[in-house]
């Protein structure tokens, strides 16, 4: 049989905080997916570290629990489960003593033999970021960022830091035992297809590039609504907020991928190139609106009169050829009416209108909106003739599900095609340093309050509504309106 030119190469995958949520509910159920599929060796060795004491049984009982529950692939769809788990081992150990890494560079020579691994070895950190320069710092006193043959791979998950001062700090102690190439740190949101498929839309079809810039694009609205609160994680999000929680990684992901120029051609170096030069020319500007979910306060964990945002919306510039003058109006939070995550190009106006008794403001602009999730998809709005005597127009519109055109259940898990690119050494959807430093400095300002002295009091708003009313001011000043719901091109709350 012919190897799949996609499959993983082998490799030991070492998971530190093999007991949390992240390696059940994620990690494991991607890696059992790929293997369903056919990407990855069901024979994968995987460690799982952590520091209470296991045995190899339970800890395959529990990731099956999990497999079951949250993989695209269960395991009654491929009964590969148990040649799968039984290369699963556990390593209990204090992540603080270098007895624990002695333990796994002997695991990882005897794979080496055994499983035909050449020395390769993925290091996920699915613990608190805390843990990170610790971990880093003695996978590289043990010699293990380092092998011989083979290749060594970190990857890490945000938050990478909660500013600029701390997020250079832990680069700088990642760095100190591992080279950038060899550190992939995730934001999920680039292993979403339809998060992917924003540079497949533009840059591998003609006719929507030509119109992308400030001579046919009013304004761009970039949305990440979420329908849940905070949950059992109020303790790390009343320190975080929805700027640093949302805004510094996925929106601004979301923005640079909608807004960069293409690359020559797609490649890790190159697409970060593009993306980091659209961070450079980001110009925040003082309109935020800033809002707190009624209740927030009462959640277990949170402060008492905490003034932490749980909804933001703010305008940026990007001032370069294509987008000078262009506004971008970004906007993510909690508890608001439904989970929708939707990037919208609005376009201009006709230059001139034909049609008689007819005047810009009764015919609506075209509006594409991608939606990012649920229901995936592509939308158009058009104006078409209404049928009958006169030449009256309608909006309508062109619709693309990927659940219609691909079938349900084609979406990989964000986790199984980002494990699958570090093991492969696909850096492209992994934010570089450099990336993620920049964003921060955008970020820091806004998340600090702003440019005035004197914050902005916080703008309450009722769960399961779109959010503060203010927000619509932000738009309305400026004669535009937000969306409401993924490709419904409505712009009255409901
Ligand atoms: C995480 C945030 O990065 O993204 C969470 O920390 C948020 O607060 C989550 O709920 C949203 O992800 P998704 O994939 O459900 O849109």
């Amino acid at each position: 049989m012919t190897e799949n030119p996609q499959h993983a190469p082998r490799a030991t995958i070492v998971i530190f905080g093999a007991s949390g949520d992240l390696t059940r509910r994620k990690l494991v159920p991607a890696l059992h997916s790929l293997a369903c599929a056919g990407l990855l060796w069901p024979e994968t060795r995987v460690i799982g570290v952590a520091r209470s004491e296991l045995s190899d049984e339970a800890f395959r009982a529990r990731l099956y629990a999990g497999v079951k529950e949250y993989a695209r692939l269960a395991p009654s769809e491929c009964a590969l489960w148990s040649r799968f788990a039984e290369r699963h081992t556990y390593l209990p150990g204090a992540y603080d003593e270098a007895e624990t890494y002695r333990q796994l560079a002997d695991l990882l020579s005897q794979h080496r033999v055994s499983s035909d691994t050449q020395g390769n070895a993925l290091f996920y950190l699915a613990t608190p970021p805390v843990l990170y320069p610790e971990i880093a710092g003695q996978l590289g006193r043990a010699g293990l960022s380092r092998s011989e043959s083979g290749w060594r791979r970190i990857i890490i998950e945000k938050p990478f830091g909660r500013d600029l001062a701390s997020a250079r700090r832990l680069n700088d102690e990642v760095h100190a035992a591992f080279d950038e190439r060899q550190i992939y740190r995730i934001d999920h949101y680039l292993g979403k297809e339809t998060v992917q498929n924003v540079l497949t839309f533009r840059f591998a079809n003609a006719i929507f590039e030509p119109l992308w810039n400030r001579n046919y694009v009013d304004h761009v609205q970039i949305t990440v609504a979420e329908s849940v609160g905070v949950g059992h994680r109020a303790g790390y999000y009343d320190r975080a907020g929805v700027l640093r929680d949302m805004f510094q990684n996925h929106l601004l992901q979301l923005l640079t991928l909608t807004a960069m120029e293409p690359p020559a051609v797609f490649g890790a170096d190159t697409l970060r190139d593009e993306k980091v030069k659209v961070l450079r020319a980001v110009r925040t500007v003082d309109r935020c609106v800033r809002g707190q979910y009624r209740g927030y306060r009462d959640e277990p964990g949170v402060a008492a009169g905490s003034q932490t945002p749980t909804y933001s919306a703010l305008q940026v510039f990007i001032d370069n050829w294509r987008w000078k003058g262009v506004p971008f109006y970004l906007r993510s939070g909690k508890f608001l009416r439904e989970k929708t995550t939707e990037i919208v190009v609005q376009f201009r106006h006709v230059p001139h209108l034909m049609f008689p008794r007819s005047d810009h403001n009764e015919i609506p602009r075209n509006v594409l909106s991608m939606c990012i999730q649920p229901d995936e998809g592509i939308h158009l709005r058009f104006e078409a003739k209404e049928p009958g005597v006169g030449m009256r127009t309608r909006s309508v519109n062109m619709e693309f599900h990927y659940a219609q055109g691909f079938g349900e259940s084609v979406l990989p898990d964000a986790y199984e095609r980002l494990l699958l690119d570090a093991l492969q050494g696909d850096a492209s959807l992994f934010a570089r340093a450099d990336e993620i430093e920049l964003a921060w400095t955008l970020i820091d300002p806004i998340a600090a309050g702003g440019r005035q002295t004197q914050p902005e009091p916080l703008a309450g708003y009722e769960r399961g509504t779109w959010g503060p009313i203010e927000a619509d001011d932000l738009m309305s000043d400026d004669g535009r309106a937000w969306y409401y719901g993924c490709g419904r091109h409505r712009s009255v709350r409901d």
